[in-house]
């Protein structure tokens, strides 16, 4: 785990990919000691330019991603390296993209189980960050231990976490605050998962959620709930946890493995004529009882089955999985609450799952009277109150967040929008230039801002709201054609 993340440099292999139906040729090389990815377009030659990627994200197990920065904005590149091929192509969810993407946002959220003391973004923006985004990479001793150098200064007087001392939940809290996604995740209100530390108990960061009757080796990484659902955890309870098998410290040789993994299965199967009976032909136990799937070339979804069964028939089990539906259940969430239950259907809802769409108002609209600082709840019913029609309670709760949080982005660009469609175009531009000023590669915010400043005959601050968010998407056709038409504004003026 200490190679989950670093420095591009030490991860780095020079490469190309022609991707043929974006249209775009990617080069990755090496030069003054820098690892730089360029990028061509086959249909627009000016739309061209270089990024120098400053970290790697995964062991490579699986494939390797990499970051960069562009005035203090962190994305992710488009490209990820795939270990089975041996080569460049780009990250999952952009194969078939028919343009060259724009730059995607690398958030908190996403580095928070990859790199160590990771930081918040600045406050008010999705990815822009005035200092270093983590302070170091990889899984470090502090991720398990907690602060380990206030152990160092005090003499050894301020305790470091021995995990195994812990109580099974803040023990377990440990590897579950990486090991575990569920369908949905919400944090509780007021909570950010980037600030859970080794020895507190991560459901009061988190509240986890899965859709009933969905097959959990479906999920990402699941690991937890499968072995939850395995009969050696069920029957040994708190007594047994990931540590049971897996040495933090050490990961065993491939020559090693069954060895390792067999010994670890003895400790509790402890009746030798059944070790010594039970198929002596192959020492392998987690060969036949936690086999792979075969989905080792998707990243977070478990490879190894967790659920340790007798009869490992998928094929079977396959017919069983009801896939999403509309019932979302807690699982390690002993604190969730009816809140955090409504922003998981509005998540749900949010990642494209339209059978939750019935539920979602009605579950946020109840909260309304326990929710009053709560902008993330907020900003939630406010969005909903707009798709139902009832601008006027939208605009009063985003109002609500905006007390609460002068800069929330959220808030501040669809009140915006909100403003602007009701005819006050100088409110409009109040709300959406600050915005749009700390968030300037949030192309939807751009072109917005940019479309009430024309309106407003403000055709030389709408180029330059569309320029300047070029900077960071320089391949988007529609900003492109936006920003032609803004030459003058009266085509656009409505
Ligand atoms: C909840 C913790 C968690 C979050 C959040 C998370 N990951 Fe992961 N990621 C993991 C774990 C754990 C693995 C190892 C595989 C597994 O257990 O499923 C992994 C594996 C990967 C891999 C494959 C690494 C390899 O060794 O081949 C990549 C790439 C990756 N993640 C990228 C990302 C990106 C990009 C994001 C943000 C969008 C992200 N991850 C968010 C926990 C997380
Ligand atoms: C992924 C989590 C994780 C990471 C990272 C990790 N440890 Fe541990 N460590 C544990 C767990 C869990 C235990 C308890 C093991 C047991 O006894 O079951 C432990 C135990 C220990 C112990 C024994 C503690 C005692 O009081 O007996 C030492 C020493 C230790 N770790 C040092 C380190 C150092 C140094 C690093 C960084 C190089 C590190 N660990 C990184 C999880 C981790
Ligand atoms: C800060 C987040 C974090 C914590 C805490 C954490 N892990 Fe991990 N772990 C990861 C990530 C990320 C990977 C995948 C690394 C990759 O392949 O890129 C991983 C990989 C692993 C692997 C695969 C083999 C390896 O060493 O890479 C095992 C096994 C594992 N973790 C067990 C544990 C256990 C047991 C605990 C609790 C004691 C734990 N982890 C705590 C983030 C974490
Ligand atoms: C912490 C103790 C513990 C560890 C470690 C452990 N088991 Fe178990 N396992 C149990 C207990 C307890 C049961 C239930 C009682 C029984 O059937 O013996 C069980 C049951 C099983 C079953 C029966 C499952 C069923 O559905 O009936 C299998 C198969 C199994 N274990 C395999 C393994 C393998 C393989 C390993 C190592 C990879 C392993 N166990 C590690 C405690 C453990
Ligand atoms: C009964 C033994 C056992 C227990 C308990 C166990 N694991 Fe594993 N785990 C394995 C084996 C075996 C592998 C495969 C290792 C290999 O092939 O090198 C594995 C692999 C992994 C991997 C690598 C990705 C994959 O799916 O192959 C991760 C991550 C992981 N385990 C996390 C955990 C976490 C988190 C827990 C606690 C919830 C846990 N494991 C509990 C036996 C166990
Ligand atoms: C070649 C495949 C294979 C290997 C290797 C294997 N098992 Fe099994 N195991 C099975 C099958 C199939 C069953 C269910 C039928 C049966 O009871 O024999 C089973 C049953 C079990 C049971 C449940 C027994 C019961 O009475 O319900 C346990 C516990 C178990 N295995 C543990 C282990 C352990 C521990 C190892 C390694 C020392 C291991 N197995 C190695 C295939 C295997």
């Amino acid at each position: 785990m200490a190679n989950a993340s670093g420095e591009a440099l030490d991860k780095f292999e020079p490469g190309t990919l022609d991707h043929k139906s974006s249209g775009t040729t990617y080069r990755l090389f090496f030069r003054d000691k820098q690892a730089i990815l360029s990028f061509q377009s086959d249909r627009e030659p000016q739309v061209s330019g270089e990024r120098q990627l400053d970290y790697f994200l995964g062991s490579g197990h699986l494939g390797i991603t990499y970051l960069y920065s562009i005035h203090g904005y962190l994305f992710e590149s488009p490209v990820a390296y795939y270990s089975a091929s041996h080569s460049y192509d780009m990250k999952p969810g952009l194969e078939s993209i028919t343009e060259m993407p724009p730059a995607l946002h690398m958030q908190a959220s996403c580095m928070r189980c990859h790199m160590s003391a990771v930081q918040q973004s600045d406050p008010g923006t999705i990815n822009h960050y005035n200092g270093l985004p983590f302070l170091h990479a990889g899984i470090t001793c502090e991720a398990c231990h907690g602060d380990t150098q206030r152990h160092l200064a005090t003499g050894g007087k301020a305790a470091v976490i021995n995990p195994a001392k812990l109580d099974a939940d803040r023990r377990d809290s440990i590897c579950i605050s990486c090991h575990l996604e569920g369908d949905v995740s919400v944090e509780r209100p007021g909570r950010s998962a980037i600030d859970y530390k080794p020895g507190e108990s991560i459901s009061d960061y988190l509240s986890f959620y899965v859709y009933e009757g969905k097959d959990a080796t479906r999920r990402g990484v699941s690991e937890v709930e499968q072995l939850s659902m395995s009969k050696c955890k069920r029957t040994s309870g708190d007594k047994m946890s990931c540590t049971s098998c897996h040495d933090p410290h050490y990961t065993p040789a491939s020559q090693q493995r069954a060895a390792f993994y067999r010994s670890k299965c003895l400790a509790c199967h402890t009746d030798a004529t059944f070790a010594a009976s039970h198929h002596p032909e192959n020492p392998d136990c987690t060969s036949c009882h936690m086999p792979r799937s075969g989905a080792e070339n998707i990243p977070h979804v478990a490879w190894t089955d967790h659920r340790i069964r007798k009869i490992t028939d998928n094929a079977a089990e396959a017919i069983k999985d009801l896939g999403e539906g509309d019932t979302l259940t807690p699982i390690f969430s002993p604190h969730a609450t009816r809140r955090d239950l409504a922003l998981a259907y509005y998540k749900g809802l949010l990642e494209g799952n339209l059978a939750l769409q019935p539920k979602v108002f009605q579950a946020l609209d109840e909260l309304r009277p326990e929710i009053s600082t709560d902008t993330e709840a907020l900003n939630a019913l406010a969005i909903s109150s707009e798709k139902h029609g009832d601008h006027k309670q939208a605009t009063e709760l985003f109002e609500q967040v905006l007390k609460v949080d002068p800069q929330n982005l959220t808030a501040l660009s669809d009140l915006g929008i909100l403003r602007a469609k009701s005819g006050d175009l100088q409110e409009a531009i109040a709300l959406l230039r600050p915005a749009f000023e700390r968030n300037q590669d949030v192309i939807g915010l751009a072109k917005n801002l940019a479309q009430v400043q024309c309106m407003l005959g403000d055709a030389v601050s709408a180029r330059m709201t569309l320029e300047k968010t070029l900077q960071f998407s320089p391949g988007l056709e529609d900003v492109q054609q936006m920003l032609t038409q803004m030459a003058s504004c009266s085509s656009v003026k409505q």
